[in-house]
């Protein structure tokens, strides 16, 4: 079995638990959570026992087993920092911290103590994602020249947010979404596949604002909208667009000289890969109408879940990879430089502001070793 405890038993542990589930390997041995009534909620839903507090939960996991740091944004940096000085490898949900400054400190700690520190989203591990980066490395579907990657999420502010809670009853935390802000939440649904597949950022031109004055009344809450132009080490110009108030949209289309690749939604990892070839209809030049399903040699690649809520995710893909980077002694794809670099320009774009300007990341990464069933 494979240890795993959790800090952090609010809105988002319930979809990792769920996700556990498909994995029988791994036991969750430990959970902690500030606030004792959420904790005393999640361990009895869930039948986790609960520690007293942060440092027997870190005891539980120092060493062979790994640490998932699901707390608030706010303090990822607190606690990774905890964990990591108690000898624990860590996965963190993103971000990884709030600034660049502190994460190059965790990369560091991490580095020195000789323990992984990977970050989420997971997603990059899944199906869809290493489907698509499969189709870019063969000839067949041409070079990528431009990527459109959407991850508008409708006027979030309107929908009914108090009706949404977890299966243990934690309700979805607005207040926190908005003030950490969607750039920061889910710019990396897309970054990390971007990353994966293209190497690291060597540029970012970026907007970011704040396009709804009123969130429900929430203060000091971070823009709500951004986009980003992006250039990559080994690919196409990116466009990268977040917001909580454009419509549904979370297509990510490749565009290469044989036609277009596309896939519908960010947050499904069994979501179809599509390639529409480029044709000539008489006098015009269309995509074809008809796409054809990009499909993997196997069908044999990890548990999906069903779709829950917003999301079609296992979240446990992350974890489950660092256990094994763990237990083979090697680097996770998750971790290190990569998630060092992915904070970085997930960063970048969030504080690009109106006026924008030009920003060269000064971490690199290289591009991701593709998953064993996806060569
Ligand atoms: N809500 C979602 O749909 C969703 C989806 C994917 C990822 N995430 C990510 O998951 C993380 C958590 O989000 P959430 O929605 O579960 O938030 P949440 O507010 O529902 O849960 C966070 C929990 O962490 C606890 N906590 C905060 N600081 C702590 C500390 N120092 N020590 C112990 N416990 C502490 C809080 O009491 C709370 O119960 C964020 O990084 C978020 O970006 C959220």
């Amino acid at each position: 079995m494979q240890r795993v405890a959790i800090v952090g038993c609010g809105f988002v542990a319930d979809l990792y638990m769920r996700s556990f589930a498909a994995h029988p390997d791994i036991e969750v041995v430990s959970c902690y959570d500030h606030d004792a009534a959420r904790l005393a909620a999640f361990s009895a839903h869930w039948r986790v026992t609960p520690g007293a507090d942060l440092a027997s939960v870190l005891r539980a996991v120092a060493g062979t087993g790994l640490l998932l740091n699901l707390t608030n944004p706010r303090a990822h940096y607190e606690v990774n920092t905890a964990a990591l000085e108690a000898g624990c490898h860590v996965f963190c949900e993103k971000p990884l911290a709030l600034s660049l400054d502190q994460a190059e400190r965790l990369r560091a700690l991490a580095r020195a103590r000789g323990l992984q520190l990977g970050s989420a989203p997971s997603s990059v591990l899944g199906e869809a994602a290493q489907t698509l980066a499969k189709a870019l490395r063969s000839p067949d579907y041409g070079t990528a020249r431009l990527v459109y990657a959407e991850l508008d999420d409708g006027f979030i502010p309107q929908a009914p947010l108090e009706e949404w809670t977890s299966e243990s009853g934690a309700p979805w935390p607005y207040v926190d979404e908005f003030r950490t802000g969607c750039t920061l939440e889910h710019a990396g649904y897309y970054l990390s596949w971007l990353i994966a597949m293209f190497g690291a950022v060597t540029r970012i031109n970026a907007v970011s604002a704040e396009v709804l004055p009123d969130k429900r009344g929430v203060t000091a809450a971070a823009p709500d909208f951004s986009v980003a132009v992006l250039a990559f080490e080994d690919g196409p110009l990116v466009r990268l667009t977040c917001s909580i108030a454009a419509p549904h949209d979370h297509r990510l289309q490749v565009v290469t000289d044989a036609g277009v690749l596309r896939l519908k939604r960010a947050w499904d990892n069994a979501t179809p890969v599509t390639f529409y070839k480029r044709i000539r209809v008489r006098r015009r030049l269309m995509e074809s109408p008809l796409g054809k399903r990009v499909r993997l040699a196997t069908a044999k690649t990890h548990p999906k879940l069903p779709r829950k809520g917003a999301a079609a995710m296992n979240f446990a893909l992350g974890p489950v990879e660092m256990l094994a980077a763990i237990g083979a002694g090697r680097d996770s794809r998750i971790g290190g430089d990569f998630a060092l670099h992915l904070t970085e320009v997930t960063l970048a774009i969030q504080n690009a502001g109106l006026e924008g300007g030009a920003y060269r990341p000064k971490s690199r990464c290289e591009k991701m070793e593709p998953m064993p069933w996806a060569v």
